[in-house]
């Protein structure tokens, strides 16, 4: 990452990602936007079981929709339905243990939760930052097949789902952290760079972040937003960035001040007047690229990168 990036991209979270940065920016909130009731709808929310996907299952469950937990881990997962289920009283909570860096699985999921299940809005929210290069049981690097190749297959496999459904919605939990890559499908699994987990995490997001871009243009039924949470203190955070958590700690977000716009692009009247396809934090569209830093591409990339990641997914299939 070039010097300019990094330091226009660290004074922009001091200033904007934290605990401040988002009460700043909630003054201007509609109190209302939120205080909905859903019952009815359906949602599907992956990585549930921690951090900004267990607060946002559970304030939809509050809310009266029906949740579908998509989790990798029996036990964690198993522990965050109890509680949801406890404190929202909500009983239309389904737990499916999926591993989404793992495409053959997702393939499956989706052939049998069509079925039987109807869905309103899919919430990519499940994703890591693994510092080392490892493979997966498919030789697919883990960052790439969890953030990357299994929010594609996820996504691509629920459209026709989506689609049938009143105001169908498609919200991926990307990061401000994408905002120092440019996108590149050069070396889409890190097999020739230097490996360095927080630029192959970075790099992720932008894709998640294209993607949107592009489905929202094929798609135009289906209302698709990518978006940041700001930096929330979980246990993804304390795990991946330990550094940057330990000197950060004081200033970070809530969960729930993380996960409110995710839940505001969820359920929100006004989320979906906005058009598909962009980038949000704190509730408003911000911009895919900080000034001068020159992240953009050209469409035939992007355009690439969705007919490789299709090929990968059909591989699969
Ligand atoms: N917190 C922040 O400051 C921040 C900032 C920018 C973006 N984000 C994004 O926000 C999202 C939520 O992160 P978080 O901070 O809440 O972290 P977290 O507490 O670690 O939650 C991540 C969730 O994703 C799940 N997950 C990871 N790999 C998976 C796989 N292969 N299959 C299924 N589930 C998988 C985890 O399951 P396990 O519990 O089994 O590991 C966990 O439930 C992520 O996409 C992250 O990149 C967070």
């Amino acid at each position: 990452m070039s010097l300019y990036r990094s330091a226009v991209w660290l004074a922009k979270g001091l200033r904007e990602y934290t605990k401040s940065g988002y009460e700043a920016a909630s003054q201007h909130f509609s109190p209302d936007d939120l205080d909905v009731q859903v019952s009815g709808r359906a949602f599907l929310v992956t990585g549930a079981n921690s951090g900004l996907g267990k607060t946002t299952a559970m304030e939809i469950a509050k809310r009266g929709g029906t949740v579908h937990l998509v989790c990798r881990d029996a036990a964690r997962s198993e522990t965050a339905k109890s509680e949801i289920l406890r404190e929202s009283g909500n009983q239309n909570i389904f737990l499916h243990i999926v591993d989404l860096s793992d495409p053959k699985e997702i393939w499956k999921f989706v052939e049998n939760f069509k079925q039987e299940h109807k869905l309103n809005v899919l919430i990519n929210n499940a994703g890591c930052m693994v510092n080392k290069r490892e493979l997966t049981e498919d030789g697919l690097e883990k960052n790439f097949a969890t953030n990357t190749l299994g929010v594609y297959i996820l996504t691509v496999a629920l459209i026709p789902v989506l689609e049938k459904e009143q105001d169908p919605r498609v919200v991926t939990v990307s990061s401000g952290g994408m905002l120092v890559q440019k996108l590149s499908t050069q070396d889409l699994q890190w097999e020739r760079a230097a490996f360095d987990g927080t630029m192959v995490y970075a790099q992720n997001k932008r894709q998640q972040v294209v993607m949107t871009e592009q489905w929202a243009r094929v798609h135009p039924s289906i209302h698709f937003s990518s978006m940041h949470p700001g930096w929330a203190d979980t246990p993804g955070v304390r795990r991946a960035m330990p550094g940057f958590h330990a000197k950060f700690k004081d200033r970070l977000r809530t969960a729930a001040q993380g996960a409110d716009t995710v839940l505001w692009l969820a359920l929100a009247a006004a989320a979906s007047k906005q058009p598909s396809g962009l980038f949000f934090q704190d509730r408003k569209p911000v911009p895919k690229h900080l000034p001068l830093a020159r992240t953009s591409c050209s469409p035939t990339e992007e355009e690439k990168l969705m007919e490789i990641l299709e090929e990968m997914a059909q591989r699969f299939k």
